[in-house]
């Protein structure tokens, strides 16, 4: 079984799927054994509370600079042993120091077509809104192996979602998250679980 760790910021629909998915046996091979939080009282801890998992928050306003917060983050990280971890909704930037001692270990779910409206300012509702101010008939979301880049990790998979003309940031957000997001990051865990997707070479290589 892989000990997977999933971090989080907010509301954590993505972490639901991922547990719903462990649940329903669609993800196999799997103990999900910590979820991390850069955030106090968000509903991501409620959903892992609820699923029996350990949650815990690593908060940047507790340490004195950014350098002693990843420190504290990656010892949080490793005390759970993982095998994979997963960023779920992780809007703080990963630790170089981490990403090495990680490396082909680290996954995350971008809600865009990548290298599309990613990179320095681009996460959560903000996508969107870019989304549709350019005015794009079409978006989507990507999971891809996390690197020291900023959203510019190996790609494993896509998917696009239509925008439509009376969309708001919000009802695109739910409809990229429904059709895209909680569909491909629970089969990527289950491929990366039962060995079918590995990061090598700074490509993601699918063996069948
Ligand atoms: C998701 O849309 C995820 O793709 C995005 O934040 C949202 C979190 O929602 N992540 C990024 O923007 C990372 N750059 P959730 O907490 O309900 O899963």
């Amino acid at each position: 079984m892989l000990r997977v760790v999933v971090c989080v910021s907010g509301g954590g629909t993505n972490l639901q799927a991922i547990i719903d998915a462990v649940k329903s046996g669609e993800i196999t091979n799997v103990e999900l054994a910590g979820v991390i939080s850069n955030k106090y009282g968000v509903k991501s801890l409620d959903r892992a509370a609820a699923a029996g998992i350990e949650g815990c928050v690593v908060s940047p306003k507790d340490y004195a600079d950014r350098e002693e917060f990843n420190k504290a983050f990656l010892e949080k990280v490793s005390g759970f042993k993982p095998d994979l971890i997963v960023l779920a909704g992780f809007l703080l930037k990963i630790p170089e120091e981490m990403v090495r001692v990680y490396s082909g270990k680290i996954i995350n779910i971008h809600p865009a077509l990548i290298p599309s409206f990613c990179g320095m300012g681009y996460y959560g509702l903000k996508v969107h809104e870019k989304v549709l101010e350019r005015g794009v008939k079409v978006t989507g979301a990507t999971v891809h192996f996390v690197n020291e880049g900023m959203d510019e990790g190996p790609i494993i998979s896509q998917k696009a979602v239509e925008v439509h003309d009376d969309d708001t940031p919000e009802t695109l957000q739910l409809r990229v998250m429904e059709e895209a997001e909680w569909k491909l990051l629970p089969r990527a865990i289950d491929d990366y679980a039962n060995g079918r997707i590995a990061m090598e070479n700074g490509r993601c290589v699918r063996k069948v």
